[in-house]
């Protein structure tokens, strides 16, 4: 899931070859073609190469980048908006039978647009020492982010690395949550995500959790897919005597464990696992919260939203017989947004859930109020303002 190995990216500088580790969170390749821009760049110029699958790596002043990358957004976006996709929103967003049915192909122009917006931004590059310190004119310090997002370098080995202004702003912004932290009003307490963690920015569905009853026995129970470990929380505050959390991303188990020990929770222990924990008890409740949309993710950062093929979706559902306790239960929390965008329909997931050999028992259902469910602006509107979030309780048949 996360790039393991180490690459590089060479380029010619002064008539030297220059040799960096190759930072990608986008699991993008080492780029081929390098050219050096600075101050005197003009954005036009930045983004036709870059437009061409030039990189260009940073030599000017550390702030001047940062406007430089705003202004190629700005290019991107008017290209977009002049593109089929305006159109294509218009009709969305008319309640009719035709534009219903543009929903899906929307949607996945959508994400194009996405991927090829991140491509041509993370084409602006910089380098940093190997204790991650920008030589840049006007540099902030940017070492502690670094290293907590990508983990310290080899300095014994490597003299500098290359990365992309974008994943830098994504360190600097995830230093700031992990600080900050989320705060979590139903629960009182703050939640403090690290980089590359799904993040409970949109948290409706904790009050979901608070409002379901508890099964009448309840010692054991697992939460899958754990991330921040926001649901193990909640599950250990109601009282819970052993929760165990699974993850398959480290950076989601150092990350909840940080969570856990700021709240001195004894109650839950965590493993690194691929859906059920291994040598467990059986558990009365099972929670999983797992990424609502049926799609490929295209980078790491995105396997906490998109589920390729629903996989994770299905593992957890044909797992639960064989790891819930008798009289258990499998609280599902799934928002219905892949059926408005057309992903998925509703019949497909009672089926998905009856296959399990589960049926529910009740569903307990909230409405989003997060900005984007609000914005007429989105192209996904109708989709978007339609979405309810859901608790969907499961025993077994
Ligand atoms: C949508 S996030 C939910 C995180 C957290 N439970 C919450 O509600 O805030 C889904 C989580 O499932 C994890 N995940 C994805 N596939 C997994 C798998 N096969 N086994 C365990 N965890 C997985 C992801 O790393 C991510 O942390």
């Amino acid at each position: 899931m996360l790039q393991t190995e180490k690459q590089y990216v060479q380029w010619q500088e002064n008539e030297t070859l220059h040799n960096a580790v190759w930072l990608s969170e986008s699991n993008h390749m080492p780029p081929a073609r390098i050219v050096l821009v600075d101050d005197t760049t003009t954005a036009d110029d930045a983004y036709r190469l870059a437009c061409e699958g030039t990189s260009l790596l940073w030599r000017g002043d550390f702030h001047n980048a940062r406007q430089l990358l705003q202004a190629l957004g700005r290019r991107i976006d008017r290209t977009n908006e002049r593109s089929e996709l305006r159109k294509m929103k218009k009709a969305a967003n008319k309640p009719n039978a035709a534009s219903v049915q543009g929903i899906p192909n929307l949607f996945h122009q959508q994400r194009q647009l996405q991927a090829q917006r991140s491509r041509i931004l993370s084409r602006l590059l910089l380098e940093l020492d190997a204790n991650y310190v920008s030589q840049l004119r006007r540099a902030p310090d940017v070492s502690a982010a670094c290293t907590a997002a990508f983990g310290p370098l080899d300095t014994a080995m490597d003299t500098s690395c290359v990365l992309s202004f974008r994943d830098l702003q994504g360190a600097l912004g995830a230093a700031g949550w992990r600080e900050k932290g989320v705060p979590i009003d139903s629960l009182g307490l703050s939640i403090f995500p690290h980089y590359g963690v799904f993040a409970p920015t949109r948290h409706e569905y904790v009050q979901l959790l608070l409002d379901a009853a508890l099964p009448d026995t309840c010692d054991v129970a697992y939460d899958i897919g754990t991330g921040t470990g926001l649901l193990a929380i909640i599950l250990a505050q109601r009282g819970v005597p052993q929760v165990i959390a699974t993850d398959l991303n480290p950076r989601a188990l150092a990350c909840a464990n940080e969570n856990f020990t700021r709240l001195e929770l004894t109650a839950v222990q965590l493993q690194q696992a691929d859906l059920y924990p291994t040598d467990a008890p059986l558990a009365n409740l099972i929670v999983c919260n797992p990424p609502w949309l049926p799609a490929k993710p295209s980078s790491s950062l995105e396997y906490a939203v998109y589920d390729a093929k629903s996989a994770m979706l299905r593992g957890v559902l044909q797992g639960a017989k064989q790891h819930l306790a008798e009289h258990g239960q499998l609280w599902l929390i799934m928002s219905d947004l892949a059926e408005h965008l057309q992903l998925r329909t509703r019949d497909e997931l009672l089926s998905l859930f009856a296959d399990a050999g589960l049926s529910v028992k009740y569903r307990l259902d909230t409405q989003p109020k997060h900005g984007r469910s609000q914005d007429d602006s989105d192209p996904l509107h109708v989709a978007r303002s339609a979405e309810v979030t859901s608790l969907w309780c499961l025993t077994l048949i």
